[in-house]
């Protein structure tokens, strides 16, 4: 724990309260990721969804997304599925976790509000979507764009953004594609490792549908994409998604609360099913990126 972050508020923990009592989470885990109590609000993030960072009762820190967050209830299911999806065929993602929001965090902390207009309400507590952040905040840097020079020293930087690509087009991320990139403090060589953030507008945002387009997913800065040569750069995670069952697409969408769903879990399943049969246009998908306007890989031979 870090003391000197600001905002500290008692540990509930300490305070001698224990975590909401529903069954599925009282191990503290939920289909193998963290599910957990936030104990202390640190600050407010930048972004549309109003997101703060928060420590939770196992000591880790994350970005937490709340279900009246200003954009869509169910950005909270697509960032879960997504995340978990992303984690399966090996992309960098931060840990998603549960994070149950307790009622005397969100009162105790005038910041944990929302902000729509003129109106402003508390965060809702219950159930949110944690984002974990990768390190302690006070010894990481986290930086949300890299000039090109600092760019080129990104670790794995050509695989990790041309796997993201492929992933976008398949979960038709409607979004511009978001990535971190972190090191620590004292860290002298300067080589940032990349994490995808921001799956929220995965499936069109709360649309749940699939609007694609040969020129949405593409990184703006195109020297992440120089090593592209032809459809073989795109591996190992073009064959990977290519190679999922739908039954392993379903497990990521399992246990997603239907609160997350406006509308009932019923949706969601048949997301993952539509997300099943798209795996096919996948190849066909880049190939018409490649040859849009915007010529997104220039060295492809
Ligand atoms: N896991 C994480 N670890 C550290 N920082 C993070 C993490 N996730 C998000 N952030 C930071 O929080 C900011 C907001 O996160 P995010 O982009 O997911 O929110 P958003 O509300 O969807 O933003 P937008 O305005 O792009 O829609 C990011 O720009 C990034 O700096
Ligand atoms: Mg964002």
């Amino acid at each position: 724990m870090n003391n000197n972050l600001p905002n500290k508020v008692n540990s509930l923990r300490s305070a001698g309260q224990s975590p909401p009592s529903a069954a599925w989470r009282s191990k503290g885990e939920v289909v193998g990721l963290p599910s957990v109590m936030a104990v202390e609000f640190i600050r407010r993030m930048r972004g549309a969804s109003q997101p703060c960072l928060l420590r939770a009762e196992d000591d880790v820190y994350y970005v937490v997304k709340f279900q009246n967050n200003p954009q869509h209830p169910r950005i909270l299911a697509n960032e879960m599925f997504a995340a978990r999806l992303a984690e399966v065929v090996g992309l960098p993602v931060p840990r998603p976790a549960f994070i149950e929001v307790p009622d005397e965090l969100i009162s105790g902390n005038p910041q944990m509000v929302i902000e729509t207009g003129t109106r402003i309400e508390p965060c809702a507590g219950g159930l949110a979507f944690g984002s974990s952040f990768p390190g302690d905040p006070g010894l990481t840097l986290v930086m949300d764009f890299l000039p090109d020079r600092l760019l080129r020293k990104v670790r794995r930087l050509g695989p990790t953004f041309l796997g993201a690509f492929v992933f976008d087009k398949w979960t038709c991320n409607c979004n511009g594609r978001q990535m971190i990139f972190t090191r620590s403090v004292d860290d002298k060589t300067h080589a940032y490792t990349p994490w995808l953030i921001d799956q929220g507008f995965c499936f069109n945002d709360g649309e749940w549908n699939f609007p694609d387009s040969p020129i949405r997913n593409i990184y703006p800065r195109r020297l992440v994409y120089e090593s592209v040569r032809g459809l073989e750069n795109f591996e190992p995670y073009l064959a990977r998604i290519e190679n999922l069952d739908g039954g392993q697409i379903k497990e990521c969408a399992r246990d997603i609360p239907g609160e997350w769903c406006a509308g009932g879990r019923a949706e969601l399943q048949r997301l993952a099913e539509r997300l099943a049969e798209r795996k096919r246009r996948l190849r066909q998908a880049i190939i018409d990126a490649k040859n849009s306007d915007l010529r997104p890989f220039p060295n492809w031979r």
